[in-house]
């Protein structure tokens, strides 16, 4: 996934994407955050998150997900932004947590170089289901306890191989 090394000074950097930056990236900005906090691996991540859409930039996560994260938790206190070119500069791996996230980063990339830092949240999944995180928006409060779950997976599955890419570990 990478071949870069991770060391405190040059920690990894990873953004998590959807549509509104209400609901599920906000959500894996702090799964992510709380599991390598866990670890006592924060200093080799910067986290952040963002939105392909300007529909909700500036609020603070839904409070649905932050009921279900709070449950596990997990404290949500990301303000939402949107998605800028800029961005794939700025980060080495670009996280899009649905097919139409994905898309639309594809479509923004600049070269080859901005393409490749681009994946999709479930490819870290072990139980991928149809590739997607569902958009839990405008559903009940399992749906978004379903989506915490999957991005809880995810999150294990992906930090597990960019652990043996961290050099100064004592
Ligand atoms: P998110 O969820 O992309 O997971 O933050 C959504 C938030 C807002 C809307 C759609 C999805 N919306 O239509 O406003």
């Amino acid at each position: 996934m990478t071949d870069k090394t991770i060391t405190s000074e040059k920690p990894y950097k990873i953004l998590f994407v959807c549509l509104g930056n209400i609901c599920r990236s906000p959500t894996a900005e702090g799964v992510f955050q709380h599991i390598v906090k866990e670890q006592e691996l924060d200093p080799y991540f910067y986290i952040d998150s963002a939105g392909t859409s300007a529909w909700h930039v500036g609020e603070p996560a839904n409070s649905k997900s932050r009921q279900i994260a709070n449950k596990y938790g997990v404290e949500l206190n990301s303000r939402a932004r949107k998605f800028d070119a800029s961005d794939f500069d700025e980060f080495d791996l670009i996280i899009a947590m649905d097919e139409e996230n994905y898309r639309n980063l594809h479509k923004m990339a600049r070269n080859d170089r901005d393409q490749e830092k681009i994946r999709k949240m479930r490819e870290f999944d072990p139980d991928p289901g149809n590739g997607n995180v569902p958009d839990p928006y405008y559903g009940g409060i399992d749906g978004f306890e379903h989506v915490f779950n999957i991005i809880q997976r995810s999150s294990e599955g992906l930090l597990e191989p960019l652990k043996s890419k961290i050099q100064d570990k004592d």
